[in-house]
């Protein structure tokens, strides 16, 4: 697909989602849950979106609206400069996702040879007679011995499944691969192995990455920019440089300062998250994170603080986001220069 040019590979403009769930058998009236609230964001060829916050805010319902799993209540999605409303073949292969747990998503009575080739079928990639060496070479770019296309899902270790999963996403020539908490359910001592191999092919590819993650270190690690969600809602937004260096709404600084950043001279310093998050069936009047916030005033229950610059290219919604200034919060200012990596660096 041409490109329009300089459009990113995928922008979403004020997209929402709200669920319906029936309260009981008894009661008709229906609780609704806003899952996903007026979230705009772009991603260009080459870079990484990271789109961070705790269970239940929001961050795989963006993921399967922008796949046209879920079909978004209202806003807008772009493929490269152009609307996209429902799952096109052509959507189906340019955004490709690697998921969790990739024992989940792999069928587990086909060998890895017929799950490698159902999607090069289904996108007629190449003739059937070119389909085993075009399989072969994924399984050697995602670093595993060809041999393993003989084998069942469950004959492979969660590390190697995970490469399968990857094998299967850049088969197809994809522009955008969301990754959805990718290495979370992998053993601590392989998920850096994953990493750089999704960053090797990032490169190699020149991909665009939607990853969805809760874990700051590696979002630090891999990402161009952030996005921070809070109950369906993105509160903060930014480079990930600006980001890590003063990041600009209580929520975030409560993720980081609850993080588990080895050097504790790069903690931040700020009240960790406490509280549990507000119901998203009766969510509080003004700010969501009113609830759970060190600095919440009278204003924060009465008005809604709208998403908005608050620096080039930073956003926050926080009616206190201009008192929250970058040396109030480090123990050492020249701390998150160091702590992040502005080009991701295999690790
Ligand atoms: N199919 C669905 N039906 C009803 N509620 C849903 C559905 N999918 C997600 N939700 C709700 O929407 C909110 C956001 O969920 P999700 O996007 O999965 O969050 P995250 O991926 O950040 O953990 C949660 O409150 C979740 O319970
Ligand atoms: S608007 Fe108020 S309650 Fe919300 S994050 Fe800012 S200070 Fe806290
Ligand atoms: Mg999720």
């Amino acid at each position: 697909m041409k490109r329009a040019a300089d459009a990113p590979v995928i922008a979403v403009k004020n997209l929402a989602k709200r669920f319906k769930l029936r309260q009981s058998w008894l009661k008709r009236d229906k609780l609704v849950v806003r899952a996903v609230d007026d979230v705009s964001f772009e991603i260009a060829a080459g870079s990484t979106m990271a789109l961070v916050g705790e269970s239940g805010c929001g961050k795989s319902t963006t993921a399967k609206l922008i796949l046209q799993l879920v079909k978004p209540d209202s806003g807008e999605i772009y493929l490269n400069g152009e609307p996209v409303s429902e799952a096109t073949p052509q959507l189906r292969q340019k955004v490709q996702m690697v998921f969790q747990d990739p024992y989940a998503s792999l069928t587990p009575h086909f060998r890895i040879e017929s799950i490698l080739r159902e999607p090069l079928v289904v996108h007629r990639i190449c003739p059937p007679n070119e389909m085993r060496d075009r399989i072969g070479a994924s399984i050697t770019a995602v670093g595993l011995p060809v041999d393993v296309m003989s084998r069942y899902p469950h004959e492979l270790s969660g590390g190697q499944r995970q490469r399968i999963g990857i094998a299967r996403a850049i088969s197809v020539n994809p522009e955008l691969i969301i990754c959805d908490e990718p290495v979370s359910a992998l053993d601590v001592s392989i998920r850096s192995q994953i990493i750089n191999l999704l960053l090797d092919l990032q490169q190699s590819h020149n991909l665009a990455f939607l990853f969805i993650s809760h874990d700051l270190d590696l979002v630090a690690h891999v990402s161009d920019f952030v996005a921070v969600m809070y109950l369906g809602k993105i509160v903060e937004q930014a480079a990930t440089e600006k980001f890590f260096a003063g990041p600009r709404h209580p929520y975030s600084r409560a993720l980081l300062a609850s993080s588990l950043v080895p050097d504790p001279k790069k903690r931040i310093q700020f009240a960790p998250l406490s509280g549990e998050v507000a119901s998203p069936t009766e969510l509080p009047t003004g700010c969501s994170f009113r609830t759970r916030c060190p600095l919440a005033i009278d204003k924060c229950a009465r008005v809604e603080p709208p998403l908005q610059a608050i620096g080039e290219g930073h956003l926050s919604a926080c009616h206190r986001a201009g008192e929250l200034v970058s040396s109030e919060m480090l123990t050492d200012p020249s701390a998150p220069q160091s702590a992040i990596n502005p080009q991701p660096e295999r690790i």
